[in-house]
């Protein structure tokens, strides 16, 4: 069986998540379960970042030590992601012990071999970042990511030969088209940070406590993006006793990381594997933000609201389906309440329920839901048979380019033709004459199979509505084409998704 490794980036525990952080994981969720329904062995992997500087004030500021800060919202996190039905593996936490005696190898590995080295810091810092600015960087003065005031610090520290690795690192991009995605993210990469020349790196602090003590020098603990990034491979059991999962599931396949952060994933991770003599990843995919108002949404600009309050409004899959429809994956899309409710109304409501609604309607009130194959053969039904057994490789040709929301446009395609397909047939005036009673039921016989086949694939993207409606089709059926000998006995219809009237 072939593996699968995809991960999230692991997010700071600094407040409560937004619609944004939610908006990578589905993305990251909906792959994962399509290749589990594809058949491979999937390790999907998400968690927190809790150390730093930031989470140590924040704590302090509200009188809890920062594992109690940390512990709180991890649980909400979890939560949260419990209830977009997020199909996770693995949650790691930087604060789990295995990854704590990972970084710390890891640490020493470096340090033993040359890689790490002791000097000074001098630099420019932005504390709500948690990020080092050089003078040249700065936007008016200010951190080029939040706009917010940066401070010049001065300590000692140990750094990561990060030019070392410099050519080697080029010549991986070069023989590997494929490593970072979009395209574009790859350019900004070379031209804006690795021809200029790397700087080395600053991988510890003395300034504060809360993080992973270096063994060796207990006044350091690690910083940041050392400790971040060996998430992927902690959790693997690398470098612990049990590295069973690491020989299993490393190369990961796919890192799906916001923008803002591709430069750690494909310049500074790929140089500590590299250091460590491991694989790299096979894909890093940078993908863009969701905005809202122009701007990105964010806890530290306030503009945003707990994720839970779209949700119990709407439903789950409502909110999944925007963030995999709405955006093509890499770009920059805007959020809104108003956009969200216009794909509930326009997509699920009056495209996916209708169907699913009159059809299975339509089989009880003319064959008491029992419905069978009549083989009442014309070129209208030939062709739509045609685009059911599509479907499957048009989805999965766009889910290999990662074109999600394409991919859920394939499907909408075959129920807007599923649609048209019953204005084009008009079943109630075959009902009108007894007989018409078999093409009636081939009619519909075609509806449901285009039903099933459209639902088993929409089950990565929706997967409690593809539950639903495969409950309502009442069929254990599993294949993803038009098979002519099923028979239906249908329950009730339910309303999959009600209309939201905008006032
Ligand atoms: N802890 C680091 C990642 C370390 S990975 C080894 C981090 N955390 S974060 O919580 O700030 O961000 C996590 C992810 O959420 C990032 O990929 C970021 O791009 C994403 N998003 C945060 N706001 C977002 C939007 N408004 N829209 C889409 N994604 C956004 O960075």
């Amino acid at each position: 069986m072939n593996k699968y490794y995809i991960t999230t980036p692991i997010y700071y525990p600094s407040a409560n998540f937004h619609i944004g952080h939610c908006y990578c994981t589905i993305v990251a969720d909906a792959i994962a379960r399509y290749k589990r329904m594809k058949g491979f062995d999937v390790f999907f992997q998400t968690g927190t970042d809790e150390h730093g500087q930031k989470i140590q004030k924040k704590a302090e500021e509200v009188g809890k030590t920062p594992k109690q800060y940390v512990d709180e919202i991890v649980a909400d996190a979890q939560d949260l992601w419990k209830t977009l039905n997020i199909s996770y593996d693995n949650f790691i936490r930087t604060t789990d012990k295995k990854h704590i005696e990972c970084v710390q190898k890891i640490f020493k590995k470096l340090y033993d071999q040359g890689d790490i080295y002791k000097g000074e810091y001098k630099g420019l810092y932005c504390t709500p970042c948690e990020s080092f600015w050089t003078e040249s960087q700065l936007v008016d003065g200010k951190c080029p990511d939040c706009g917010r005031d940066v401070y010049e610090v001065s300590e000692e520290a140990y750094f990561f030969k990060l030019s070392k690795y410099q050519d080697r690192l080029v010549k991986y991009y070069d023989e590997h088209p494929e490593f970072i995605e979009p395209i574009s993210r790859k350019n900004e990469m070379l031209n804006n940070f690795i021809k200029p020349g790397l700087e080395d790196l600053c991988v510890s602090r003395t300034s504060f406590d809360w993080g992973i003590p270096v063994t060796f020098d207990e006044n350091h603990v690690v910083y940041v993006w050392l400790d971040a990034l060996t998430n992927y491979i902690s959790s693997l059991g690398y470098l612990s006793d049990d590295d069973s999962l690491m020989k299993k599931y490393w190369p990961a396949d796919i890192h799906i990381v916001g923008k803002e952060i591709v430069r750690f994933h494909t310049i500074i991770w790929p140089i500590i594997l590299m250091a460590l003599d491991l694989e790299l990843p096979t894909k890093v995919f940078g993908h863009g933000w969701l905005i809202v108002n122009g701007g990105k949404i964010s806890k530290s600009l306030g503009n945003y609201k707990d994720p839970r309050e779209y949700i119990d409004s709407y439903g789950v899959d409502a909110v999944r389906y925007f963030a995999l429809r709405e955006v093509p994956f890499g770009s920059d899309g805007n959020f809104s309440e108003e956009s969200l409710i216009a794909r509930i109304n326009g997509d699920l409501a009056n495209i996916l329920g209708n169907l699913v609604q009159r059809t299975i309607s339509m089989g009880h009130k003319y064959f008491d839901g029992k419905i069978e194959n009549r083989n009442i053969e014309d070129e209208l039904s030939g062709n739509f048979i045609d685009e059911i057994n599509k479907l499957d490789s048009l989805v999965s040709e766009k889910m290999e380019k990662l074109e999600i929301n394409l991919a859920l446009e394939e499907i909408f395609n075959l129920l807007r033709a599923s649609n048209k397909y019953i204005d084009e047939t008009t079943p109630w005036i075959l009902a009108k004459n007894e007989d018409n009673r078999d093409k009636l039921e081939t009619v519909l016989y075609n509806l449901l199979e285009s039903i099933r086949v459209s639902a088993l694939l929409l089950r990565p993207f929706l997967p409690d509505t593809s539950k639903a409606i495969i409950s309502q089709l009442n069929t254990q059926s599993e294949e993803l084409s038009y098979i002519g000998t099923n028979s239906y006995n249908l329950n009730n219809p339910e309303i999959l998704f009600k209309r939201i009237d905008v006032k």
